[in-house]
């Protein structure tokens, strides 16, 4: 059947596959007809998303984007790419004023510098080359809005923003994209971890145009495509998906 958007004959790494939009990512790629390579902390939740991949040939890959070391070894087992998605990420609930050195270490090590080394190591092993996609699984935060509370995970999406504009350009010539999503608020466990109240949930749903947050899947089609050689000409850029949010 025609499919401008399959995945037949992709190997796709997903980083942050163990939960949230990640997990969601890794099984719409596998209906797709992609290899799935995924990687996250929690051996557990990683083995579900696995279960629940569609097709053979997928591999899992436990590894804590925090330490350099495991990057290293998650890029030595890694086949020849081509789609990364570099989803894995955290947030901090932290006030301007309060803001530690230890705070920025732990938030920009996931969101920023994890990815942006990952995505170094990948490149220099060469094992993602032309007709490759990466795609980054950015925010509206840091981009387009600001948030009470959220000064150092819009910081961290802030600057992947810039380097997905700069990455863009630098590997353009090899025939590399380098795009990003842009989310606004989705319904996944990043939620609790934020350590927002079900009620302040509530209230910031009924900001949103239409009235809810987002899904994971709703995300991962935006990936897709990203990843698909239906955007095969579609580089530096960004999906806002959003319900609207930003349209206020
Ligand atoms: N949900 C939203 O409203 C929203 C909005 C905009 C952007 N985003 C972005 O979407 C991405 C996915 O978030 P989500 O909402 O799906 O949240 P989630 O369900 O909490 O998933 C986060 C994922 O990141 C992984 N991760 C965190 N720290 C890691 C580390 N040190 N090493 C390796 N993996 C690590 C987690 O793995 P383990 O659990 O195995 O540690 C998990 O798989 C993030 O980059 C987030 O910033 C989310």
């Amino acid at each position: 059947m025609y499919n401008p958007f399959t995945l037949e004959s992709k190997t796709i790494l997903v980083t942050g596959a163990s939960s949230g939009i990640g997990r969601s990512t890794a099984i719409e790629c596998s209906k797709l007809g992609a290899k799935l390579i995924i990687t996250g902390r929690n051996a557990e939740r990683l083995k579900e998303t696995f279960l629940m991949l569609v097709g053979e040939g997928h591999q899992n890959i436990e590894a804590d984007l925090s330490d350099d070391a495991q990057i290293d070894e998650l890029v030595e087992q890694l086949p020849n790419l081509n789609g990364l998605v570099n989803n894995a990420g955290l947030t901090e609930t932290i006030l301007t004023q309060f803001v530690k050195r230890e705070n920025i270490e732990k938030v920009l090590g996931i969101n920023t510098i994890a990815p942006i080394l990952l995505t170094q190591k990948i490149l220099k092993k060469k094992k993602i080359s032309c007709g490759g996609s990466i795609v980054f699984t950015c925010s509206i935060s840091g981009t387009c809005v600001a948030v009470g509370g959220n000064v150092l995970y819009s910081t961290s999406k802030g600057a992947i923003h810039g380097f997905v504009k700069n990455a863009a350009l630098d590997l353009a010539v090899k025939g590399i994209r380098v795009n990003e999503v842009c989310p606004g608020m989705i319904n996944t466990s990043i939620l609790d971890r934020g350590k927002i109240g079900e009620e302040e949930l509530r209230i910031e749903a009924s900001k949103y145009p239409m009235k809810r947050f987002g899904n994971p899947n709703e995300v991962s089609y935006g990936i897709i495509y990203l990843l698909s050689d239906a955007s095969s000409f579609v580089t530096g850029t960004g999906i806002v998906i959003d319900g609207g949010f930003t349209l206020q």
